[in-house]
């Protein structure tokens, strides 16, 4: 069984509304730079895992794993797809980790997909509640910036998480973006801005959720023996965590916290043997801008309810003592669902190999990426060191 895992290459497309992209136009891209990044040939890969969250839907194919391979020019290699909703990149990368930690294979792409906008904002909207409960939540007219505007009253109600403090987050996220060529939104916004937007669902305001997106990511993934040969620049994964909770957000304990995430942290710190105050950054789900401050203080990074005033702080700042989400996340990088798992990954890889630009974060050595499916029934957790 090899010791450790690594990643020897990433690509992603740009995201945002690619009209001039189809869906497999999409992950060959991201597939074939990941594969040049690499240096490798595609031969050398044994197998992939591909992240989509609703191909069917979005873009009405189905049977994507082996269409990957087919375009990626690796038909007859195992090829599956796995879903988690949101949460569909991050597991497709645990299970790529997983296929070589168990000494299967040396050499995996995983990759993550979604073309989201060639359906109506309406279509969109109810293809993704299918990553709540139907029953419960969507039969009712929830949608997912209601969950999360539920959510959003809760912290405010029983921590006194102001709406300028959850705002000072979508800010943050669009500044980081503006340093990220690959972004959906590379503009400034202002506090006024994002409390003057349109609301979505109370109160939520469009400047305080993530947009629809296509894009694609992928990452190579390698054993210890093979990445040291192929590799001067590995980042290995020291943690990989998944966990779990009640799909229906009524069914919770907590409204203002992310129990899944609380338990994948956890158990991604006890395999790393590291604690929160170790990691340099990270890339957190900040599908709407309350979930990032959930997931912060979920992850560690500051105690339950003091998320807000860590962000008012400027302490998750590109400069600040605990950078979150330097591409931009997903509120301005974007959020092409399936994909976001493996994008939150190559963010981390460029940041602890010095590729990440303007946005790169000083000596970053350790990075954890965050990724939540629905309204936080899955929570994936990774630990990525130089
Ligand atoms: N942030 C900033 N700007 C946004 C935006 C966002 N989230 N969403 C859209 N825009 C901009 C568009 O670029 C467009 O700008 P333009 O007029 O300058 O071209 C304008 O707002 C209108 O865009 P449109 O696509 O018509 O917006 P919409 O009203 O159809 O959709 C939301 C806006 C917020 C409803 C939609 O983005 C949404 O549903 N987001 C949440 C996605 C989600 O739930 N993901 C899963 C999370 S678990």
């Amino acid at each position: 069984m090899p010791k450790r895992v690594g990643i020897i290459g990433v690509g992603s497309t740009k995201f945002g509304e690619l009209w001039d992209y189809s869906f497999r136009d999409l992950i060959t891209e991201a597939g074939t730079k990941a594969i040049t990044d690499a240096g490798i040939d595609g031969k050398d890969i044994e197998a992939l895992y591909i992240g989509s969250m609703s191909p069917g839907l979005f873009a009405e194919q189905e049977h994507i794993s082996a269409l990957v391979a087919d375009y990626a020019g690796l038909s007859g290699i195992p090829a599956t797809r796995v879903e988690a909703a949101c949460a569909s990149g991050g597991l497709a990368l645990r299970e790529a980790y997983i296929a070589i930690k168990s000494g299967l294979f040396d050499i995996v792409v995983a990759g993550g997909v979604e073309k989201m906008t060639d359906v109506s904002t309406e279509s969109a909207m109810i293809n993704l509640m299918g990553a709540g409960d139907q029953e419960w939540e969507a039969f009712k007219g929830v949608t997912f910036p209601a969950l999360y505007a539920l959510m959003t009253r809760r912290h405010m109600f029983e921590y006194g998480t102001t709406i300028e403090q959850i705002s000072m987050v979508s800010v943050k996220n669009h500044h980081n973006a503006t340093l990220n060529p690959n972004a959906q939104f590379q503009f400034e916004v202002s506090i006024e801005d994002v409390m003057n937007s349109p609301i979505v669902a109370d109160p939520l305001r469009l400047l305080h959720c993530s947009p629809i997106t296509d894009g694609a990511s992928a990452v190579i993934l390698a054993s210890e023996e093979k990445a040291k040969k192929l590799s001067d620049e590995v980042v290995w994964i020291s943690a990989s965590a998944l966990a779990t909770d009640t799909i229906a957000l009524h069914d919770r304990k907590s409204l203002s916290r992310i129990n899944s995430s609380v338990i994948a942290a956890r158990n991604a710190y006890e395999q790393a043997k590291i604690k929160p105050k170790d990691i340099d950054f990270a890339e957190v789900h900040d599908c709407f801008s309350i979930a990032e401050i959930m997931a912060i203080e979920a992850l560690g990074f500051c105690e339950f309810g003091n998320g807000g005033k860590i962000t008012e702080d400027g302490e998750t700042a590109l400069d600040g003592s605990i950078p979150i989400n330097p591409s931009g996340g997903l509120k301005a990088k974007g959020h092409p669902v399936g994909a976001t798992g493996i994008a939150q990954a190559v963010e981390a890889v460029l940041q602890l190999t010095g590729r990440a630009g303007r946005r790169q974060v000083d000596d970053a050595e350790i990075g954890l990426i965050h990724n939540v499916g629905g309204s936080g029934a899955t929570s994936v957790v990774h630990i990525l060191e130089r």
